[in-house]
């Protein structure tokens, strides 16, 4: 996870050929597409736990936003112009967003193809399903301002990373779960303040974030009936993806202040709320869990946004200053993601009752 191209600045976004230049860029921070071992997955046993898999299953099936993902009579007119900063990070995070969403299309489609296992196979079925429609949703965003993003060419040309199935597991248990943690908390802030809500898109988030809740569940429960994955030398990846995650949030929210700012959140607020759901969450599938309450840890995700920063202005200064100051940015960074890592975790113990239901 090292290549450093740096990111097109976001006042370039001004054309789909640029939208597809940023979907496509590939820096620590940014989201990527996986591919992993399909055999392995062909191979994952639910039995142990068929009562709840089968209940989930079957909440798929009910498939009760099949009618959300549609714009009503008002989305139009509640498009405004926005001031220029805010435009810029809003179409960024658009992009991003559509990029994750995608992302996580591609990989269950692909693993859907590809294993002979009637439990994976339907579970990735519908997790396409769902996918698909949160990307054309956020899509179709994109097009009122004249930068849809071509999705058929962002899977051709964007680069794949090869994951385990385990590391598979972690990570997109973690992204689904924190996926849901952000829309929610958005929805709620807009909820108490309208006046707030600068792009209708904001609407769709509550049950568009119970998707997400689901899709996480259905990994607690893939993880849950392999119990190997959540002990022993396996917890050193958890907390690994646990980090990764959380970090990779920190820094990128902070480098989109006025995003933030324009609902009424500042990017530490916003954050270390959703570090608080997500954690409380993810205890039905993780014995351990990062300390962000702790000065010492949160110290360090401000620095890693510092190195963010100090690197971004290496790039924009160029040359062999602007090399050398990259990388003493990309060293600091590296050693103080090593000292988050090595900070103190929190334990507990796995709770008899798997599912959590999402009341955030
Ligand atoms: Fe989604
Ligand atoms: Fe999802």
């Amino acid at each position: 996870m090292t290549t450093t191209t740096p990111a097109p600045a976001l006042r370039d976004l001004d054309n789909s050929a640029q939208v597809l230049e940023r979907a496509k860029t590939e820096n620590l921070i940014s989201p990527r597409f996986y591919t992993t071992d399909y055999a392995a997955m062909d191979r994952i046993d639910v039995g142990s736990l068929r009562a709840e898999w089968d209940a989930m299953l079957a909440e798929y099936e009910g498939d009760n936003n099949h009618d959300h993902f549609k714009r009503d009579d008002s989305f139009a007119a509640e498009i405004r112009e926005l001031p220029p900063e805010l435009r810029k990070e809003f179409l960024d995070f658009l992009v991003t967003s559509i990029t994750s969403e995608f992302s996580g299309c591609v990989l269950y489609n692909e693993i859907r193809k590809r294993v002979d296992n009637p439990d994976i196979k339907q579970l990735m079925t519908y997790l396409t399903r769902d996918e698909s429609r949160h990307a054309n949703f956020i899509n179709q965003s994109l097009k009122d301002y004249g930068l849809a993003v071509d999705l058929q060419a962002l899977k051709a040309s964007k680069a794949y990373t090869y994951f385990k199935p385990k590391y598979i597991f972690y990570a997109t248990y973690l992204s689904e779960k924190i996926g849901y943690a952000r829309y929610i908390t958005i929805y709620r802030q807009l909820e108490r303040h309208p006046e707030l809500r600068f792009h209708p898109i904001f609407r769709w988030f509550e049950r568009w974030c119970n998707d997400e809740f689901r899709h996480g569940e259905s990994f607690a429960l893939i993880m849950r009936a392999h119990p190997e994955l959540l002990r022993g030398a396996n917890l050193l990846w958890v907390r690994f993806f646990l980090l990764a995650v959380y970090a990779t949030m920190f820094v990128r929210d902070h480098t989109r202040p006025a995003l933030h700012r324009a609902m009424g959140l500042e990017p530490d607020e916003f954050d270390y709320r959703v570090f608080d759901i997500t954690t409380e969450i993810s205890k039905q599938v993780f014995p351990v869990s990062l300390d962000t309450d702790a000065p010492a840890f949160r110290a360090g995700l401000d620095r890693l946004v510092q190195a963010r920063v100090a690197f971004d202005a290496g790039a924009a200064r160029g040359g062999l200053a602007g090399r050398w100051q990259q990388a003493r940015a990309a060293l600091r960074g590296a050693a103080t993601f090593v000292r988050l890592y090595l900070h103190p975790v929190r334990r507990h113990d796995l709770p008899a009752q798997i599912r959590v239901a999402p009341s955030w």
